[in-house]
């Protein structure tokens, strides 16, 4: 058997082109003991892949140059060594961008396949992206009734469970998000009180209008102007969790700090950076939780799937672009 795998080939420079990864065909090894066989069928695309893909400080090593581009993947056990794992087990991983994986003892979790739950929502709500979205609002950003709550990229995956996990704390919650489409989305479909399209409207002044108390929490997927706009409108003690920095992610060169820094000294405000990994001894807690909200019909959830391993780098450009429409997967196989 055959393994198309997509190779990092050259760092890219800005966005991803055709010149910076390779599709290239390679022999499946002999499994040694202890490791198993995993037929990708999902690959989860996320913002922080342009990450990895550059030499920079980060939070994992950045891919290397020649290897298989690093992926969280959700797949079927077709081959095992491994007495914790039989064939046709659904498992999870960083299967990487390959329509097969070798997972070594440990690397792959086997998840709970009872034939309802759709092995995306894995990828997704009941996933890493769940729990960012569940701790970086929950806890860090930790809303309380009545209080203004803001996040960016108020739209995509991350963002749109941030949001109603705000309004389930009982919060009055601002979206910010890319266009009239995801805007009404927000507010018709998932509740939220107000939506800005920070595209067509000024995100200053529109703050000033909607929150004339200030913001108390900014749950921050963006950095770059909308956080300046949001500083510029945050109220006594506010809270950042900062989860992501999408704007900058494809900037070349040095990017320009926050002009409002000077905002977080005089409003005694607390910015929190923080990787989802470090909290993954507490995952079970949140994906529970978040199970829970979404069977009660008090979440909701949308997938945007592209199909064909091929598309992987082209569909990666959605995340960038604004194109997608929740959470971004590639289906590399039928289920
Ligand atoms: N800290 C962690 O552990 C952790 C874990 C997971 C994700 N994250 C971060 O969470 C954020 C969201 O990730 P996601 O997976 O949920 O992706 P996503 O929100 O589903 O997709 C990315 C969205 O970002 C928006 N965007 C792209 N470029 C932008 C720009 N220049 N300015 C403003 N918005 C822009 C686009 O929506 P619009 O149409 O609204 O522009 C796009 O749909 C990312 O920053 C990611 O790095 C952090």
């Amino acid at each position: 058997m055959k393994n198309r795998q997509w190779i990092l080939v050259k760092r890219p420079v800005g966005n991803v082109d055709d010149e910076t990864l390779a599709l290239r065909s390679a022999a499946l090894p002999e499994l040694a003991d202890g490791e198993s066989l995993v037929r990708n069928l999902y690959l989860s695309l996320d913002p922080t892949n342009r990450v990895w893909m550059s030499d920079m400080e980060q939070y994992l090593p950045p891919v290397a140059l020649g290897a298989v581009m690093r992926g969280i993947t959700v797949g079927r056990v077709v081959a095992s060594r491994d007495p914790r794992l039989s064939v046709g087990d659904a498992v999870q991983g960083m299967g990487g961008w390959q329509d097969y994986w070798v997972a070594k003892a440990g690397e792959a979790s086997k998840l709970r396949d009872d034939g309802q739950t759709p092995l995306t929502l894995y990828l997704g709500l009941l996933g890493m992206v769940g729990c960012t979205a569940y701790f970086g609002m929950l806890e860090i950003g930790d809303p309380q009734p009545g209080e203004t709550v803001v996040v960016s990229a108020a739209a995509g995956a991350v963002g749109s469970l941030a949001v109603q996990l705000a309004k389930l704390r009982g919060a009055r919650v601002i979206g910010i998000a890319g266009s009239d489409e995801k805007c009404a989305w927000l507010v018709d479909e998932l509740g939220i009180d107000a939506a800005i399209n920070y595209r067509s409207e000024k995100v200053h002044a529109r703050l000033r209008e909607l929150a004339p108390h200030g913001v108390n929490v900014y749950f921050d997927n963006t950095g770059g102007a909308i956080l300046d706009a949001v500083l510029a409108n945050l109220a006594l003690n506010a809270r950042i969790p900062l989860c992501g920095l999408i704007s900058t992610y494809t900037a070349t060169g040095r990017g320009a700090g926050p002009a409002n820094y000077g905002a977080l000294l005089v409003k005694r405000a607390m910015v929190k950076g923080f990787i989802i990994l470090d909290y993954a001894p507490r995952f079970g807690e949140a994906i529970a939780a978040l199970a829970k909200w979404y069977a009660e019909g008090k979440l909701k959830f949308r997938v945007d799937v592209v199909d064909g391993l091929e598309q992987a780098p082209r569909a990666l450009g959605k995340l960038f672009d604004g194109s997608n429409q929740g959470k971004l997967i590639v289906r590399i196989a039928a289920p």
